[in-house]
């Protein structure tokens, strides 16, 4: 599948693979029941398991297998209509909510060059349906414009820093029944440490995802959970009026 643009792309994409997701390296879970979720569970076939392949090859940090199969299973359950993606990189997980939900409408948005042309190439490719809109920019300019919409599920995988900053632009475009899904929540248990014994890069990091937990477990009207899959999802829903949760 590789031809000779996605091949240029990787010499440029090695500026942005040192700086891949931690998680990646320090799991959250056990090794061993890591591999058994990655291992056991039914796997991607076709193009979705060679652009995968094509991450793990390039450090390019893209959803693990545990979160693929998480989505495949709710998302054919939920049957989203319109669905917003914030970290769009090379389109892998975009491209999985096109094939596990062919009716949807996807609207993904990333601002990385080296990423977006990859993932603009891949689209092309495995767009069959045309059903994926890919926004380039700053998700810190673009969600203020995208008032109009309500989708049925969001996924904000982007700069961790900034997720407290877009939450009210996604809880306002999110639909009556819709989930907002943030990844990457943990740090590899960071998340679980004090500013002091991080190391001084990864403490903005920390206090944004803090910022971020206050702000979500400070609003009554929402319900959430979060799961140990990949490197942590914090799970999104408005409370239904009147329900006792
Ligand atoms: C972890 S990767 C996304 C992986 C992708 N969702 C997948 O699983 O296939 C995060 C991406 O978010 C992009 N990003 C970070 N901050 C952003 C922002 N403020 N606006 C748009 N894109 C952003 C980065 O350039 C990077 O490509």
């Amino acid at each position: 599948m590789m031809d000779r643009k996605r091949d240029r792309s990787i010499l440029e994409l090695e500026t942005y693979a040192g700086r891949a997701n931690p998680m990646m390296h320090r799991p959250i879970v056990k090794e061993e029941v890591l591999d058994f979720m990655r291992t056991r569970q039914d796997q991607l076939t076709g193009f979705l398991a060679e652009i995968q392949q094509f991450a793990a090859n390039n450090n390019i940090p893209v959803i693990p297998q545990e979160t693929v199969v998480y989505f495949q299973f709710m998302l054919s359950s939920l049957l989203p209509e319109k669905i917003l993606e914030i970290g769009t990189a090379i389109g892998f997980s975009t491209l999985l909510f096109a094939e596990t939900c062919p009716k949807a409408r996807i609207t993904t948005v990333e601002r990385y060059e080296e990423m977006l042309s990859i993932a603009r190439t891949n689209f092309a490719e495995y767009d069959q349906r045309d059903q994926i809109q890919l926004i380039e920019g700053d998700a810190a300019e673009i969600l203020p414009k995208l008032t109009e919409q309500r989708y049925d599920f969001i996924f904000m995988d982007s700069a961790k820093t900034q997720y407290v900053k877009f939450l009210p632009y996604l809880l306002n475009n999110l639909s009556e029944n819709g989930i907002l899904v943030i990844d990457d929540v943990f740090q590899a248990g960071d998340i679980t440490k004090s500013l002091k014994e991080l190391p001084r890069r990864q403490r903005n990091i920390t206090k944004g995802l803090n910022s971020l937990f206050d702000a979500v477990y400070a609003d009554e009207k929402l319900q959430t959970m979060l799961l140990p899959l990949g490197d942590g999802l914090l799970l999104i829903k408005c409370k239904k009026i009147g329900a006792v949760i």
